[in-house]
């Protein structure tokens, strides 16, 4: 049995819904923070699903998974994701993901579950002294959130040589899109990943988006990003559990196209693929931003034997639509 922390939210449920298709038995655990509940149900009628409401901080709620479930593996999505507010409120973020993690790792080396899949992040990188990043790139976060990630993946490294924990650190770059058959997409309050954002914006009043910056060292000054498909990513993780399995050794794999997207052309592929029109407004560069980011995502290509097969326009395509019946969902 598969357990998922963070199984309610958007990364974590479309992983479910890859897991549930090839026939796993899965427990989702998670505190509703930033899930959904009506993502928790769509689950339970796709399989063999099993829903546990705690709350990674507490030590007894994750404790007690272990000894209700016969667990072979964790997924763990669980935590804190927004840059910004990890820098207004790091005790908040330091809180809920390195102890929430150590509180999962307590309970998996107690209960001697030694098979875990960690969600990093390519904002353990900081400034890009090279692009495309590859795993090897120095690891410099610039932010709390970055950093916890970082963190993590360094408790990950001791524990492995300690007490044998195995861990993959899968490090995501930009992730978007929604499932092909809308049963769960990006659903974050407050949103602050851009295409979301973007398409948000269609629904809003005065149908305008405000783009930071316009003035970097790229082709139309605009930052560029790697933009990874979501349910490329879930089959990432069910590849990444296999190798495991297979292999027993803990490794890192970056997780992006190797195509980079500056935001005025993601504006551009948004209006073109929504058939909306959307105004644009251009503020000041916002702090931290870095010009490029750029996955090598090779070492994923070869051991993982994974390939992205949306494209980017499947990608906006599927969120328009998720994002549309979401908000046909918020107005009933
Ligand atoms: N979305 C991205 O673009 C992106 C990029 C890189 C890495 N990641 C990482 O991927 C993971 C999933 O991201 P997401 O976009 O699906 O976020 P999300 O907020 O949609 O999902 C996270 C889930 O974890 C739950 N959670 C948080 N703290 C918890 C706790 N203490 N106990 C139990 N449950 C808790 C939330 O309720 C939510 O359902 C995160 O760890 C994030 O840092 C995301």
């Amino acid at each position: 049995m598969i357990l998922i922390t963070g199984g309610a939210g958007y990364i974590g449920s479309h992983t479910a819904i890859n897991f549930i298709n090839s026939g796993y038995e899965i427990v989702i655990f998670d505190n509703l923070e930033n899930g959904h509940i009506e993502t928790v149900n769509m689950l339970k009628n796709l399989g063999n699903i099993h829903f546990i409401k705690g709350d990674l901080k507490n030590k007894t709620d994750i404790e007690s998974v272990f000894k209700q479930y016969n667990i072979d593996a964790v997924l763990h999505f669980a935590g804190y994701i927004e840059v910004a507010q990890s820098v207004s409120n790091p005790a908040n973020y330091y809180h809920n993901n390195i102890t929430g993690t150590l509180n999962l790792l307590d309970s998996m080396t107690e209960n001697r579950v030694n098979k875990l899949v960690f969600s990093s992040t390519c904002a353990i990188y900081g400034e890009p002294k090279y692009i495309p990043l590859d795993e090897n790139h120095p690891k410099n976060p610039i932010n709390p959130y970055g950093k916890t990630k970082y963190m993590i993946e360094q408790i990950l490294d001791d524990f492995d040589n300690a007490y044998g924990l195995k861990s993959i650190r899968l490090r995501y770059f930009n992730v978007v899109g929604a499932d092909s058959q809308l049963r769960t997409g990006e659903w974050h309050e407050p949103e602050t990943h851009l295409i979301p954002n973007i398409l948000k914006s269609i629904f809003d009043k005065n149908r305008t988006f405000n783009i930071y910056g316009t003035d970097y060292d790229t082709v139309d000054g605009t930052c560029i990003r790697d933009y990874v498909n979501v349910e490329d990513l879930a089959q990432a993780h069910r590849l990444a559990y296999l190798y495991l399995m297979e292999n027993n050794t803990s490794d890192c794999f970056n997780l992006g196209t190797e195509k980079g997207s500056s935001v005025k052309e993601i504006f551009n592929t948004v209006k073109s693929v929504t058939g909306e029109e959307i105004n644009v407004k251009y503020l000041e560069r916002r702090a931290g931003d870095a010009a490029i980011l750029l996955a090598n995502s090779s070492k994923a290509k070869k051991l993982l034997n994974w390939s992205c097969t949306h494209s980017l326009n499947d990608s906006i395509k599927t969120a328009y639509l998720w994002e549309k019946s979401k908000n046909f969902l918020n107005k009933n």
